[in-house]
C-alpha cells in the first residue's frame, strides 16, 4: 500500500449520480435474517411501505409499490403495462434516460414521436404541444423530470396540462427526484411514475417505487392484448401487494424492509425539510466550486439540487481528478454520459450523502487536486 491509497475496502462517500450512501439504521434491517414472502408480518410491513411511499409521492392511488429490480424496471413496468403495439405515443427527451423511455416503447411496437431539448436544456411544451396536435388517439406522454445524465429539472405542470388537453396518459420518470424534490402526483396529475430507491430516498439499489393514477389502471384493466412482460405485468404484482398476497416470485424481503425503514426516516426529517435540505447542501456545493473556477452546466433556473452537473475546467484531467477522490479520499463523483463524456462532472447531493460534511469534504479535496 502506497501512502496515498487508502487500505481496500473502505466506506466510500458516494456523491456521484447514484447510489448514494445509506443510513446504518437501514443497513441494519438489511442484514437481518430473511422472513418468507408470504410472512405476516413482511405484508405488515408492506402495507406500511406503501402507505409512507404515497406520502412521498404526493397521491392517494392504491397501485402504489416497489417492483423487484432498479429504476429500469419501474420504466419497463410502466410502459409495458400502459402501451400497446400501434399505440402513439409522444417522449421528450432532454438527455440519456429519455432516449431510454423512447427505445422501450419502440420495443413495445409503439409508434414514438421523440422530441429532442438540446442537452443541457429543459424540453419546451409548445413543442411536446405540436407533436400532440399532429397525432391521433394520442396514448401517452412521457419526460424525465431530473435527467440524471444533464441535472435538468423539468418543469411538469405545462406537460400535464397538455396531457390533459389531449386525452393523454402522463408518464414520469422520477429517479432522480423523488425524495429530493417534489414530485406531487395527484397535484400535477401525473398518471404513471417510477423511480428507483439507490438516489434520494436513502436505499439500497434494487427496488422501484411505481405509482399509476385510477385513470392508468383502468387503461391497463380494458387492454386488448396481455402485458407483453409477465415479471412486470401491475396485474400480477398487484395481486401480490394487495388482496389475495398470491406468490407471484419470492419478493427480496430484507430489502423492502430496508426501503420501509427509509421512508420512515424521510417521514421522521419531513418532507419539506428534506428538500430543503438537498437545496442548502446542492447551493453550498455550487459555491464552493465557483470558488474553485468550476461552473454548473446546466441551464440557470432549472438545475437539479439532488445532480449537480458542472464544467470540467480546461486543463483540468476528468479521470485523473475522478480516481484521486476515490482513490486516495474515498470520494466518488460522476464522470458525463454519451457527448458530455470528459466535458461534465455529475455530483450527486442524494438522500443520506446530501450533507454539508461530506460537500465540505469533497470541496477540501478538490482545492487539494485541483489547484
Ligand atoms: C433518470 C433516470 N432514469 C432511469 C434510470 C435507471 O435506473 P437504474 O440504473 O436504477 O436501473 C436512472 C439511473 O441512473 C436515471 O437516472
Amino acid at each position: 500500500m502506497s501512502d496515498n491509497k487508502l487500505p481496500l475496502p473502505f466506506p466510500r462517500i458516494l456523491l456521484g449520480p447514484g447510489p448514494s450512501s445509506v443510513s446504518p439504521r437501514v443497513l441494519e434491517v438489511m442484514g437481518r435474517a430473511p422472513i418468507g414472502y408470504l410472512d405476516p408480518e413482511l405484508f405488515e410491513g408492506l402495507a406500511d411501505l406503501q402507505s409512507k411511499l404515497r406520502m412521498v409521492y404526493g397521491t392517494a392511488n392504491s397501485t402504489t409499490l416497489a417492483m423487484t429490480g432498479t429504476g429500469m424496471a419501474g420504466m419497463e413496468t410502466c410502459l409495458a403495462n400502459l402501451l400497446e403495439p400501434g399505440d402513439a405515443v409522444v417522449i421528450g427527451v432532454h438527455g440519456f434516460f429519455g432516449g431510454r423511455m423512447v427505445e422501450i416503447a419502440e420495443r413495445l411496437g409503439a409508434k414514438v414521436t421523440r422530441i429532442d431539448a438540446e442537452w443541457g436544456k429543459t424540453i419546451d411544451p409548445e413543442a411536446i404541444r405540436t407533436a400532440a396536435s399532429a397525432t391521433s388517439d394520442l396514448k401517452l406522454i412521457g419526460v424525465v423530470h431530473a435527467e440524471t445524465s444533464t441535472g435538468v429539472r423539468q418543469p411538469l405542470e405545462p406537460i400535464a396540462e397538455i396531457a390533459k388537453e389531449f386525452n393523454a396518459l402522463f408518464l414520469v420518470d422520477a429517479v432522480t427526484s423523488l425524495g429530493g424534490i417534489p414530485v406531487e402526483v395527484d397535484k400535477i396529475g401525473i398518471d404513471a411514475s417510477y423511480s428507483g430507491t439507490q438516489k434520494c430516498m436513502g436505499a439500497p439499489p434494487g427496488l422501484s417505487p411505481v405509482t399509476f393514477s385510477d385513470r392508468a389502471m383502468s387503461v391497463f384493466a380494458n387492454r386488448k392484448t396481455k402485458v407483453q412482460s409477465w415479471y412486470f405485468d401491475i396485474g400480477l404484482v398487484n395481486n401480490y401487494w394487495s388482496g389475495d398476497h398470491m406468490y407471484h416470485h419470492t419478493v427480496p424481503g430484507n430489502l423492502l424492509l430496508a426501503f420501509r425503514e427509509s421512508l420512515s426516516m424521510i417521514g421522521e426529517e419531513g418532507l419539506d425539510a428534506r428538500f430543503v435540505r438537498h437545496e442548502t447542501v446542492s447551493a453550498r456545493l455550487i459555491e464552493g466550486l465557483g470558488e474553485l473556477g468550476v461552473h454548473p452546466f446546466a441551464e440557470e433556473g432549472y438545475r437539479l439540487p439532488t445532480l449537480n452537473s458542472v464544467i470540467i475546467p480546461d486543463g483540468v484531467d476528468d479521470l485523473s481528478v475522478r480516481k484521486e477522490l476515490l482513490t486516495k479520499y474515498g470520494l466518488e463523483i460522476g464522470g458525463g454520459l454519451g457527448p458530455l463524456k470528459g466535458k461534465i462532472w455529475r455530483i450527486g447531493t442524494m438522500g443520506e450523502s446530501a450533507s454539508i460534511r461530506n460537500v465540505d469534504l469533497l470541496l477540501a479535496a478538490l482545492r487539494k487536486i485541483i489547484k
